[in-house]
């Protein structure tokens, strides 16, 4: 799961290709009544072919709606700046065939709740064919490729499955169809935005492992949402940890588990149950999550930090090095958190 991009495939010399996924300094603002409001502020983010990468936060940090843009599925009357960039290619300038050429063969996405993806009336293999009909492939061969898929992501009997319609299937068995749907195109990158949210915990290991092991045969990029940062750190290489619509922190996994800068990450990490029987009991963050819309001018973070100062809701920390990561906040050096 470590990134290698394809220079390891071209010959020496070969112009190398651009990266996978650049995300670049992306703000998005939406129409609201008169005042536009904000909903992403200058989000960086990449992930490079065959890399596994977490993206971790509260729920309305905006981690769909970055999600979304790599697809260019903005809302409508979005104000959008900054870039970002699918093997060199802004998507947010894109015309309908680039869209469709994007959606098709270089990134898919994975959403939460797999009824919501699939038509309730369509037979399974409709609904996994009709992309790879679309795309020229004939009928027989479409067919025969669904199956193959099915088979893939674990679902058993697939030429029966292919004649069932989606109400027939539990939500996990769904979800992998679903994944299987999205693998259809060959995609370079995956996007999956809280698969496994709406699982049992029981389906939800299972679909994570169906997932992962996808994505290693496939050399596929996975960005992985979710707002369990146990969970990302179980599947991914790096992490980035979003807040109120910005990156707070980012770095490799084993060193933002094992040495996190920023007080919301700290937080996170403190509220997760552990297995350990000498560790603490997990301690909610305090306070309620805030959006980008409603944040103070400074750290957005402050009113929940328990390390907050004055100058902390006053004044913007900027995301900076700190050890092998990035963190965003004033106190990072001070060596505040235990
Ligand atoms: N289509 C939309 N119209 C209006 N507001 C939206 C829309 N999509 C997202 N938002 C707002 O943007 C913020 C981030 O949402 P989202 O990306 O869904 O967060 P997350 O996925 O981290 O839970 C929230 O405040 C949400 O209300
Ligand atoms: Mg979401």
């Amino acid at each position: 799961m470590t990134g290698t991009d394809m220079t390891g495939t071209e010959p020496p010399g070969a112009k190398t290709a651009p990266p996978l996924l650049e995300i670049d300094r992306l703000s998005v603002r939406l129409p609201a009544d008169r005042a536009a409001r904000p909903i992403l502020d200058e989000v960086s983010l990449h992930v490079a072919a065959g890399e596994t990468v977490g993206l971790v936060g509260e729920s309305g940090s905006g981690k769909s709606v970055a999600c979304r843009s790599v697809l260019g599925l903005l809302p409508d009357g979005a104000r959008v700046e900054g870039q970002v960039r699918v093997r060199g290619r802004d998507v947010l300038t894109l015309d309908r065939a680039g869209l469709r050429e994007l959606r098709s063969h270089r990134a898919a996405m994975v959403f939460q709740d797999p009824r919501a993806s699939v038509n309730p009336l369509h037979r399974i293999g409709d609904f996994l064919t009709e992309g790879l009909r679309a795309a020229g492939t004939p009928a027989e061969q479409a067919v025969a490729r669904a199956e193959r898929l099915l088979d893939a992501v674990g679902i058993q009997d697939p030429r029966g499955a292919m004649r069932r319609r989606p109400h027939e299937f539990s939500g996990g068995m769904l979800q992998r169809v679903v994944i299987a749907a999205a693998l259809a195109g060959e995609p370079e990158l995956l996007i999956a935005d809280e698969p496994t949210t709406a699982l049992d915990v029981t389906t939800q290991a299972e679909v994570v492992a169906v997932l992962t092991r996808l994505q290693a045969e496939r050399g596929t990029g996975l960005l992985f949402v979710t707002h369990d940062l146990e969970l990302a750190a179980a599947v991914s290489d790096r992490i980035y940890v979003m807040y109120a619509g910005r990156i707070v922190e980012t770095g490799a996994t084993d060193a933002l588990f094992a040495r996190p800068r920023h007080p919301y990450t700290a937080g996170l990490l403190a509220c997760t149950p552990r297995i350990e029987p000498d560790a603490p009991p997990p301690r909610p963050v305090p306070g309620r999550p805030l959006s980008l819309a409603e944040a103070a001018p400074g750290c957005a973070f402050s009113a929940r930090c328990a390390f907050a100062e004055a100058r902390c809701s006053g004044e913007r920390p900027a995301l900076r090095r700190h050890g092998e990561g990035l963190a965003a906040c004033l106190r990072a050096d001070e060596g505040i958190l235990p």
